[in-house]
């Protein structure tokens, strides 16, 4: 048993991370035999990439996937801590699976893991509360999965395994992708920004990146397989190698990545404040480097940016926006935004609009600051009344859907590339995506599905973009 600490997850040490490659007991091979899960994921694309493990590792052991919690043998919840949203979606959950399990399936085996096991206050309450939770296993040490849920069945109790500082760096965990054509590559593991909102580097640990040869294998064998896209996966991805003891950073991986001749390169998350000149010169140099930047800006004060330790001004956003305008031609460019951070006075809130009205965001994601637990905004005693903060959301999200519009509207009549994913549920027309990440369903055929194809786009609205393929 190990439960998270706090005060450990916040230490930032120099020891040396070490890289080790993951290991699968032979033994626990059948443990799913004849057996089926359930998984459900919360949160980011990180979070959505630990699944593609998790799936795997499950599935090495027998398990078979099924989509309905209700008859599954085992159901594991990976949880995002973000915002409240998030931890409320997740305890309805175990709720609904408290019920299945003293009504219909009393060997259901539930499983917790994701942002929400490095929580002290969750996992507490799972300990007291939620004594029928069988495990329960934290971010840094996920690929023990297998052998964390064998020890819960073996001793018939609940077990709890997190480990509140990060440990290595493991290669090799199996991974079974939800695309053929498009696939997650982690760079870079942990936050060391420590924006005072966010609860990331507590529950995500230190910042430690991948060695670049592992990325760049990993790549070259996607490749190989077939796949057109990858995304570059970290919760800063422009610190990539701040923490290595030789010269290597994300201009260079960015440079070697597209050298492997992957079709489409995406990557995120970008905090302003790593962003170099020469990334922008890579990414306006290589023509499979996506003209696509997620730049989180949280707000457009300087007060409250300084009050939320993200180390940038308005002005000094303002010069980076205009700078990678400048030089990435037909760059698209999204955004964060929290509003109602403690202490935003109207004036502040208007700062941000003006920000936006400045930007002209393509598309952005817009959150209403939600407190997380040990976080400094948190404890912060001038919290902004609830009924405020939803009335600036509102205000945001009507400017932020006008502009959404407008750069929808600049791709009308013209034709774009779109990797096409799959079928649209909706429609029964193909769906995917341009290269600067526009959904578009459009009409044509089913072969061109896992291919890169021209689509002339015939109708756009703010959440939508209509088109017909002209191949
Ligand atoms: N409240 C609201 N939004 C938050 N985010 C991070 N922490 C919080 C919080 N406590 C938002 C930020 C970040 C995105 C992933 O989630 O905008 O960029
Ligand atoms: Fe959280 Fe800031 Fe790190 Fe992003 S950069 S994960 S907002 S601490």
């Amino acid at each position: 048993m190990e439960f998270p600490d706090y005060v450990k997850a916040k230490k930032r040490t120099n020891e040396k991370i070490l890289n080790e490659n993951y290991e699968f007991n032979i033994n626990l091979r059948d443990l799913g035999k004849d057996k089926t899960y359930y998984l459900k994921t919360y949160g980011c694309q990180m979070n959505e990439h630990d699944s593609e493990n998790i799936k795997a590792m499950l599935e090495n052991m027998g398990f078979t996937a099924i989509d309905d919690y209700e008859t599954a043998d085992l159901v594991i919840l990976n949880t995002c801590s973000i915002r409240e949203n998030a931890h409320n979606k997740a305890f309805g959950m175990l709720g609904r699976l408290k019920h299945i399990k003293e009504n219909n399936n009393p060997n259901l085996i539930v499983g917790l893991c994701g942002c929400m096991a490095q929580e002290e206050g969750v996992i507490d309450e799972i300990v007291h509360k939620y004594k029928w939770v069988n495990f329960v296993i934290g971010t840094h040490n996920l690929h023990h999965l297998p052998e964390v849920l064998n020890l819960s069945i073996e001793n018939n109790k609940q077990e709890v395994e997190v480990f509140s500082k990060e440990g290595s760096i493991i290669e090799g965990i199996p991974v079974k992708r939800d695309s053929k054509y498009k696939a997650y590559v982690n760079i870079i593991y942990g936050c060391d920004k420590f924006c005072t909102y966010c609860i990331v580097p507590f529950t995500r640990g230190k910042q430690r990146s991948r060695n670049g040869k592992d990325i760049i294998r990993e790549v070259e064998e996607l490749v190989k397989d077939g796949y057109q896209e990858v995304t570059l996966l970290g919760q800063n991805v422009n610190a990539y190698g701040k923490d290595f003891d030789y010269d290597y950073n994300m201009e260079n991986l960015l440079e070697d990545v597209a050298k492997t001749g992957i079709k489409r390169i995406f990557f995120m998350t970008s905090h302003p404040w790593d962003f170099t000149d020469g990334m922008i010169d890579v990414i306006a140099k290589y023509d499979n480097i996506m003209p696509f930047i997620h730049l989180p800006v949280q707000s457009g004060s300087s007060r409250i940016l300084k009050l939320m330790g993200r180390r940038y001004t308005k002005e000094s956003y303002i010069e980076l926006f205009d700078k990678i305008k400048e030089k990435v031609p037909g760059v698209v460019i999204s955004t964060d935004i929290i509003v109602g951070f403690p202490g935003e006075t109207e004036e502040d809130f208007k700062e941000t609009l003006d920000l936006v009205e400045h930007c002209k965001y393509d598309s952005a994601y817009t959150f209403i600051y939600s407190p997380r637990e040990k976080t400094p905004a948190a404890a912060l005693t001038n919290q902004v009344d609830e009924k405020v903060k939803e009335e600036r959301l509102q205000r945001l999200n009507e400017l932020i859907n006008k502009y959404s519009l407008e750069s929808n509207e600049k791709i009308l009549d013209k034709t774009v590339p779109v990797l096409v994913d799959g079928i649209s549920t909706k429609k029964g027309e193909l769906f995917g995506y341009t290269n600067t990440k526009k959904l578009v369903n459009f009409t044509g055929d089913e072969s061109l599905i896992g291919k890169i194809v021209n689509v002339h786009i015939t109708d756009v609205k703010t959440w939508s973009i209509d088109g017909e393929s002209v191949e």
